[in-house]
């Protein structure tokens, strides 16, 4: 079959590509804000009648939460099953947007053009590079190469509370021989990658209550315990001066990266002065004596990613608050054990709480971390054909985020999953401005169809 009309076709329809993802860029699928509820369906929606038109028989499947799309085609050969998520993270703050974040365009920038908009790159743009593969395919050879099934979730952003039942509940509909999962990035502008390690994610939400109400720091201050006080020493005592996070037990399960994986990491080159200096940075900020790419492929981590209490808006309040909170994740690797590790941040913040102060913890969700087996022939397959597409080889690297679903495809269904994706350091994922380089999307859809010309050949 040729794979060489396919590309050509691919080229040739890069323009409409970019409109028909613009349609999907413009549904604002914020999964966390009930308030967009119904831009979720109708993301689901959009999806289900632009599978349908390349001849998948596809469905939106109902959960408690947001629907799934799932989609087959094609009775014989190799069996993938293509996953990726429509929904999107929160748009604020969205006066640091130089547009509006649902109303997508190509934009010119020194390093080329890229596409801005909320979910260009996480994950609209990428979820789209397979559709779209998948369409130039259709149209040169009137059917789908294989057995292809889709499974599209709209829940990531949102700790994917519906997932594991689904899984379980469609278990047999769902397993494929491996599943693609589009949600990561390239190594860098001109190496492609297949990551084979994700930090998990562990999300602690704490609220440190002291007086029964808010009082007149100059009336009660200096008598009265202030819960912002309190928060910000056990949020300090988080880290040594080292950088080590001082949870009891929270290095058990962390192995020391093997030297085999240091030397392939030591090859890729990685520009980490490059790296911070792209975000106003220049020192590292993690455990001593540790490389960049250590720090955010293979150690733990312990953030503060918001904190509240007391007066924080215009002009300035003199008040002693009767409450403060903070949201606390973990990224965690090897074989560390959320559930230990919230045990005992719990007991932690316990420990540190002075008479008359009260503690309220909120899950937000823990998932270990997953390395991926690398065996199956379907790895070497694909590393090749992402080789042939891109200036330089493929490598197999690291993520620093997290991807849960990978774990629950091996321990749900007993499938393993190749990650690739598309996505750079520097698309401002989850950030205002978001982007996604046009490269990233013409070189992506025509990733996968090398990918799946390869697998089925
Ligand atoms: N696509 C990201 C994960 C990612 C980020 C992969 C950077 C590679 C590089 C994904 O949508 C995401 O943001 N996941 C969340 C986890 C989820 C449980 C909220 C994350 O990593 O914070
Ligand atoms: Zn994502």
């Amino acid at each position: 079959m040729s794979l060489d009309a396919v590309l050509s076709k691919i080229d040739e329809d890069l323009e409409q590509a970019t409109d028909r993802l613009f349609e999907l860029l413009r549904i604002p699928s914020i999964s966390t804000d009930p308030a967009f509820k119904g831009d979720c369906d109708r993301a689901a929606d959009w999806l289900v009648k632009d599978l349908e038109s390349l001849g998948f028989s596809a469905a939106k499947r109902a959960t408690p939460g947001h629907p799934m799309v799932v989609g087959h085609s094609g009775q014989n050969g190799p069996h993938v099953l293509f996953y990726g998520h429509y929904d999107v993270q929160p748009v604020d703050p969205l006066n640091l947007w130089h547009r509006d974040p649902f109303d997508p365009a190509v934009e010119e920038t020194p390093a080329g053009k890229v596409i801005r908009g909320r979910g260009s790159s996480d994950d609209k743009g990428q979820l789209m590079t397979f559709v779209e593969a998948c369409r130039a395919w259709k149209a040169v050879h009137g059917t789908l190469p294989g057995r292809i099934s889709i499974f599209f979730e709209g829940e990531e952003e949102s700790g994917s509370p519906s997932l594991i039942p689904f899984l379980k509940d469609n278990a047999e509909e769902l397993k494929a021989d491996i599943a693609l999962i589009c949600d990561t990035g390239l190594f860098d502008r001109d190496t492609p990658a297949i990551t084979t390690m994700l930090r998990g994610l562990l999300g602690e939400e704490i609220v440190i209550t002291g007086p029964d109400k808010d009082l007149h720091s100059g009336m009660y201050g200096g008598a009265a315990i202030n819960p912002v006080r309190v928060l910000a020493r056990i949020i300090a005592g988080l880290h040594d001066d080292t950088g080590r996070i001082t949870v009891p037990g929270f290095y058990d399960g962390v192995a020391e990266t093997p030297d085999e994986i240091r030397a392939q990491w030591e090859a890729l080159g990685f520009d980490a002065d490059g790296f911070l200096a792209d975000v106003g940075l220049s020192k590292p900020a993690g455990e001593e004596g540790r490389s960049v790419l250590e720090m955010i492929w293979a150690r733990p981590t312990c953030e503060v990613n918001g904190i509240a209490g007391g007066y924080a808006g215009d002009g300035f309040k003199t008040v002693l608050p009767s409450e403060a909170r903070a949201k606390i994740s973990f990224r965690l690797v090897g074989t560390q054990d959320p559930l230990n590790i919230r045990e005992n941040f719990r007991a932690y913040v316990r420990s540190m709480l002075p008479p008359d102060c009260t503690v309220e913890f909120h899950d937000h969700g823990a998932g270990p971390a997953s390395v991926m087996a690398t065996d199956d022939p379907a790895f070497e397959t694909a590393r090749q054909a992402l080789s042939d597409e891109w200036p330089r080889e493929a490598a197999f690297i690291g993520s620093g985020g997290s991807i849960p679903v990978a774990g629950y495809f091996k321990e749900i269904l007993g499938m393993d999953s190749m990650l690739i994706g598309f996505g750079l350091d520097n698309d401002l994922i989850h950030s205002p401005n978001e982007k996604y380089d046009l490269r990233s999307f013409h070189k992506g859809i025509r990733s996968w169809a090398r990918i799946l010309h390869a697998l089925n050949s």
